[in-house]
């Protein structure tokens, strides 16, 4: 846990709530997110893992205040995020920014690259002056390892990876303090996956960042470093320091997610993550107890509290302790 916490995710849930048949009578709702808490101090590195569909965006958005929380609180320095207006909401913007996870969608077709850099940097630091605007964009793009030419280009004309790189610079306009990362690398080449986690890690240290990054991959969390918050269908099951769950997950999600992790010994490159059958809803008990190989009659009747099992590391499961030590999984 981190010493102090800029970031504080309080019993956090995000129900998504969609009507229709006859006068809108019949009703369907997705509980996206579910009681989840968390924090992350300054220059703080969380990875955010779990399967399609487990919530880790809408977690996401909420925190940088693009989607709006069913209940529990987000508090940035001591302060209730859903209560920020006019100024003090900006400023929040300014301070936590978020790179989509598909920057193709995220950026404008139509704009090109210094118009799609030049308007945060108006908009959110006040920056004003074509020569300015100018000079920082170019900054922007430099140092996320694009050449100057880009700048009058549209984004079909540049690659995915490049693309990419412009979506981060966009985000770092504004020169945030936190920095959420939504599938950075999932949808690059293999062999650009290790760069761009190496600029995160480069970005963080030379801007004073903490980075939230939402992966479906433990191998991404490994290189990362940091910590790792496990989600299952909306639940956070499993927080703590990225190697301690890479060498001794306490939960069998997170050991199922790293079995299913391919090996990096020796590769170049990070996995492609794991494709596990389509979950199932359980209204009583744990979550996870309809997949769990380790679940008892408890399981059936009470949900396993989120608590700390050993420092700083906590899990959400009854027989943490009295399961088999997982098969031994090298991931480094
Ligand atoms: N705006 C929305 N309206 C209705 N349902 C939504 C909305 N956004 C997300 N959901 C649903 O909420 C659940 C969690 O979605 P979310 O996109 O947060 O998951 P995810 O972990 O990011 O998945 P992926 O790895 O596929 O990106 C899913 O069932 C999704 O269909
Ligand atoms: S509480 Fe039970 S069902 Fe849930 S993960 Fe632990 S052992 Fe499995
Ligand atoms: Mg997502």
């Amino acid at each position: 846990m981190p010493e102090s916490s800029a970031l504080e995710v309080k019993n956090l849930t995000v129900h998504f709530s969609r009507t229709f048949g006859f006068l809108g009578r019949l009703g369907r709702t997705t509980k996206a997110v579910e009681d989840v808490s968390f924090e992350m101090g300054e220059l703080d590195v969380v990875c955010l893992v779990g399967e399609s569909g487990s919530g880790k965006t809408t977690l996401g958005r909420c925190i940088a205040a693009l989607t709006h929380p069913t209940s529990g609180e987000i508090l940035y320095r001591g302060v209730n995020v859903a209560k920020l207006r006019g100024g003090a909401l900006r400023n929040y913007r300014k301070e936590v920014q978020m790179v989509f996870q598909d920057p193709f969608a995220s950026l404008n077709p139509r704009q090109n690259i210094y118009a799609i850099l030049s308007t945060p940097l108006r908009k959110l630091t006040g920056l004003t002056g074509p020569a300015k605007l100018y000079e920082e964009s170019v900054s922007l793009l430099t140092d996320v390892g694009l050449q100057e030419d880009v700048i009058h280009k549209l984004p079909h004309q540049l690659s995915g990876g490049e693309r990419q790189r412009v979506s981060i610079a966009r985000a770092l306009a504004s020169r945030p303090k936190v920095l959420i990362a939504d599938e950075p690398v999932s949808m690059l080449d293999a062999s650009l996956r290790l760069n761009f986690l190496a600029l995160f890690s480069r970005l963080r240290t030379e801007r004073n960042m903490s980075i939230l990054l939402i992966t479906h991959d433990l191998a991404t969390a490994k290189v990362m470093g940091g910590r790792t918050a496990v989600m299952y269908l909306g639940k956070l099951v499993e927080i703590g320091p990225t190697s301690e769950i890479l060498a001794r997950p306490h939960h069998p999600y997170a050991e199922l997610l790293l079995e299913s992790t391919p090996r990096m010994k020796g590769e170049p490159t990070v996995g492609e993550g794991t494709t596990i059958e389509k979950s199932e809803r359980v209204t009583k008990g744990c979550v996870y107890r309809p997949r769990c190989k380790y679940a008892t009659s408890i399981c059936a009747e009470t949900e396993p509290p989120l608590e700390e099992k050993t420092h700083s590391h906590l899990v959400a499961c009854h027989n943490w302790l009295n399961r088999p030590e997982p098969k031994a999984v090298t991931v480094s």
